[in-house]
């Protein structure tokens, strides 16, 4: 079928394989490209493994340290005349490249937060791996049954204490106007936020890990975190998805309580703001990202999920020293979105901002561009008006879905 970009609000509709197998092609050629990476994993569990910061991951563990990697998601398989989601393809492509390799590449697609899918993870880890000497944990979903009660939590992106203002864009239609945010209403949400996108689930990944026997000596463990700058803290970091970030951040000590006597450990590393489907979704956000890409790009130190992960795992999770953390402990591969200069000239534009201005002072058009490519689309060498096929199988889940 031929497959055109279909856009509500913030989501892409359709993907493109041909434009994600692209999109991978060249995470992978990035990888390569820095080398290998000294003493790195082997064995790599990536929990969320399909999109943004996880597949980057996944990439950087296969080809940057020719790791064995088995992948976990949830994403919606292709059918005739119906695209799969981005996450689908771009496994797809993935396994395909590692398989070429010669890599070990399995995928599991289903709730991550069910107990039935760690079951079968830890299945296929234990049968073909033994145990893993990595865990990544780079889940982001809006909400999570949980396995224990049963309750179904759904996440809020909301101010806490009080009603936010500020400028935020329609990245489509560049448009800049003023957005009002309500504050929470109740702790419930806030406690919701945190059930859906703070450390439980990471803490109850690693603890049955661990206790089937699954865990490598000196294994490591990382999740994700951010930060970012003043003008985003009261929909982020003070708001209630950065109660969360709080909790998964706190999970760490627990976590390294659980590896202690496998002399492992945890870390939470904070990344860079990125376009991916999630940070798409939060208002201000957007806005931020546009003008912090046209000031990282103009001083020459721009990076996306790939180069972020890469840096991760080369110069910090296997820097073969000491891993240099911040005063709470966390690894911080933000450094060069927070400079001070960056920070400084970002402020500057953000009070200038307007529709008139916006493809002028921002990195709009990098924004955009750089959204479509997270689904496979406005890559110079795809045809999207040729014909393609939209039933794409992924190697290691073939005929069960
Ligand atoms: P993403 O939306 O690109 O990826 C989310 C992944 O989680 C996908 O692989 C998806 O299939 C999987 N997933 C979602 N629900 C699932 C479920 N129930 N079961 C199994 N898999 C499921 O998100 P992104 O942006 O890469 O986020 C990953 C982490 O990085 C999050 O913790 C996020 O807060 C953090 N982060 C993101 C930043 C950004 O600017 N995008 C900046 C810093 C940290």
């Amino acid at each position: 079928m031929i497959i055109q970009p279909r856009v509500r609000g913030f989501i892409c509709l359709t993907s493109h394989p041909e434009g994600t197998a692209e999109n991978v092609k060249q995470q992978i050629e990035y990888v390569k490209s820095k080398g290998k990476i000294t003493d790195g994993p082997k064995k790599v569990l990536v929990i969320g493994a399909s999109t943004g910061f996880g597949l980057a991951s996944r990439i950087s563990a296969a080809f940057g340290s020719d790791a064995a990697t088995v992948g976990v998601f949830f994403e919606k398989p292709s059918a005739p005349g119906k695209p799969g989601t981005a996450g689908w393809y771009n496994t797809a492509a993935f396994e395909e490249q590692a398989i070429e390799a010669g890599l070990y590449a399995k995928s599991i697609n289903g709730d991550a937060f069910s107990d039935e899918i760690k079951k079968q993870t830890i299945q296929l880890i234990k049968q073909d791996l033994g145990q893993v000497d990595l865990v990544v944990y780079s889940l982001a979903s809006p909400r999570r049954t949980h396995p224990k009660t049963g309750v179904a939590h759904s996440s809020v992106l909301k101010p806490i204490g009080q009603a936010f203002t500020n400028k935020t864009v329609d990245f489509h239609a560049g448009v800049v106007s003023d957005i009002s945010i309500q504050p929470v209403e109740n702790q419930e949400d806030i406690n919701n936020t945190i059930a859906v996108m703070g450390g439980e689930d990471w803490k109850f990944w690693i603890e049955e890990l661990k206790n089937a026997g699954a865990l490598a000596e000196g294994v490591k463990t990382v999740a994700y975190s951010y930060i970012g700058p003043e003008l985003t803290y009261p929909i982020y970091r003070n708001g209630t998805i950065g109660k969360a970030k709080d909790d998964l951040e706190a999970t760490v000590s627990t976590l390294n309580e659980i590896l202690k006597d496998l002399n492992g450990i945890s870390y939470v590393s904070v990344n860079k703001a990125l376009v991916t489907q999630s940070s798409s979704a939060i208002p201000v956000v957007p806005l931020y990202i546009s003008l912090l890409y046209k000031v990282m790009k103009e001083k020459g130190i721009h990076e996306g999920t790939i180069e972020q992960m890469q840096r991760l795992f080369s110069e910090r999770l296997y820097n073969g020293a000491e891993i240099a953390l911040d005063e709470k402990g966390r690894i911080r591969v933000d450094d060069l979105e927070m400079r001070e200069d960056v920070q400084q000239e970002v402020a500057k534009l953000w009070e200038q901002a307007t529709t008139d201005n916006l493809e002028e002072i921002s990195d709009i058009i990098g924004y955009r561009n750089e959204f479509f490519h997270l689904f496979g689309f406005n890559f110079e060498n795809v045809n999207y008006d040729a014909d393609t096929n939209e039933v794409v199988e992924i190697p290691s889940i073939k005929g069960q879905s």
